[in-house]
């Protein structure tokens, strides 16, 4: 492994992969082509890889004291069940690596309250009632750029709605190495794209497919059997038209754009390819393909899920592990950020 605090004058630090998955529900499928499929990719490419189980950031909304364990259990056996290997990855929970808390500090001094106003997800998960919202949940995107930086982390894997908290985290590296006049924090890369960027809900083509919305039906979850899978796909929104041969005619067509591009990420293949092997074809057979399709992917995942579920000394040992190797990266970065502010 490379030297922990890599601080090159000419930027170049080393390929290192970090991201993370609120314990905050069961996972969706969204989750899994946006997030945990790239991590495993990324894992098997030529990156050091940390997947981290942000429960810090659960917090920012009432969590049940007593299931918030389980849930960091839940999200570290999806991690496992989708091919992420602690060999390979470092897989950790955020609360056991105190470091992250302590550069999200010195992060909210130097993130302005102008910045963080602008935040989109803010608004739409404090709604009408911002001023209730803990004031944890205002100052989130400072702790998730802690969550990259104290790793020097190069990379980072995420949908399409995390986009402007990346685009925050390099305007806190930026500003506090122009403040301190030193290339210490990486300028990190968004790792978004392909066709499941943004999954959208199986109901309403216009929402994401989110693990918090109020209907079941409105999303896969990672741990549904095939009879639920079929079943939701089933009653899926659609439209009346064939499918298109050709990406344009999804124009328009959200939910239709939707399904189509679930189905690609799932063969791991682009819409326009997709489209023509399925353009003239109805719903109606359509629909069974991509059942099958997602049945092949999910059903091995949500076996194995319970399969961890079931002695959970495994999880917890690979957690355990996992944060002591995390906490070899980020003890001397943390230490080496409290000497460039004056703090040591
Ligand atoms: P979270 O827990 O909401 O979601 C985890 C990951 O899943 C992606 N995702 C989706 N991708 C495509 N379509 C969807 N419908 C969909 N829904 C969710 C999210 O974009 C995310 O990549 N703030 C982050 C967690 C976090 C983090 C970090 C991520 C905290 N610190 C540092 C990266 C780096 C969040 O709430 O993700």
């Amino acid at each position: 492994m490379t030297d922990a605090v890599q601080t090159p004058s000419n930027g170049d630090f080393t390929k290192r992969v970090f991201s993370g998955v609120q314990p905050t529900g069961a996972l969706t499928l969204g989750n899994y082509l946006g997030a945990l499929k790239r991590f495993v990719d990324m894992q098997n490419e030529d990156y050091e890889t940390i997947y981290c189980i942000v429960d810090l950031h659960a917090i920012t909304v009432w969590q049940d004291p007593k299931t918030l364990r389980d849930q960091v259990r839940e999200i570290a056996a999806s991690y496992l069940a989708s091919g992420l290997d602690p060999a390979k990855s470092i897989i950790f929970n955020q609360a056991a690596v105190e470091e992250h808390a302590q550069l999200a500090w010195v992060f909210n001094c130097v993130a302005r309250m102008g910045w963080m106003q602008r935040m989109t997800q803010f608004k739409d998960k404090a709604g009408k009632n911002a001023q209730n919202a803990s004031v944890g949940l205002f100052t989130y995107p400072a702790l998730m750029a802690a969550d990259i930086l104290l790793y020097h982390a190069t990379h980072v894997p995420v949908g399409d709605d995390q986009k402007q908290h990346l685009e925050l985290t390099r305007d806190i590296a930026t500003k506090f190495n122009h403040d301190f006049g030193q290339d210490f924090f990486p300028i990190t890369e968004p790792v978004i794209g392909g066709p499941a960027a943004r999954v959208m809900s199986l109901r309403d083509g216009s929402k994401k497919m989110s693990k918090s919305d109020p209907s079941d039906l409105s999303r896969i979850n990672m741990a549904d059997d095939a009879d639920t899978i079929a079943q939701k796909i089933r009653k899926a929104k659609t439209d009346p038209e064939a499918l298109p041969s050709e990406e344009a005619g999804l124009e328009g067509r959200a939910e239709a754009r939707n399904l189509v591009a679930i189905y690609a990420a799932l063969a791991d293949e682009s819409v326009e390819k997709v489209l023509t092997e399925v353009g003239g074809k109805q719903f109606s057979e359509f629909k069974p393909m991509l059942v099958e399709r997602a049945v092949e992917k999910l059903s091995p995942i949500s076996a194995e899920m319970r399969r961890l579920l079931d002695d959970k000394s495994e999880i917890d040992r690979v957690l355990e592990g996992g944060a002591e190797r995390a906490r070899a990266i980020a003890a001397p970065i943390l230490k080496r950020t409290y000497e460039i502010v004056g703090l040591k």
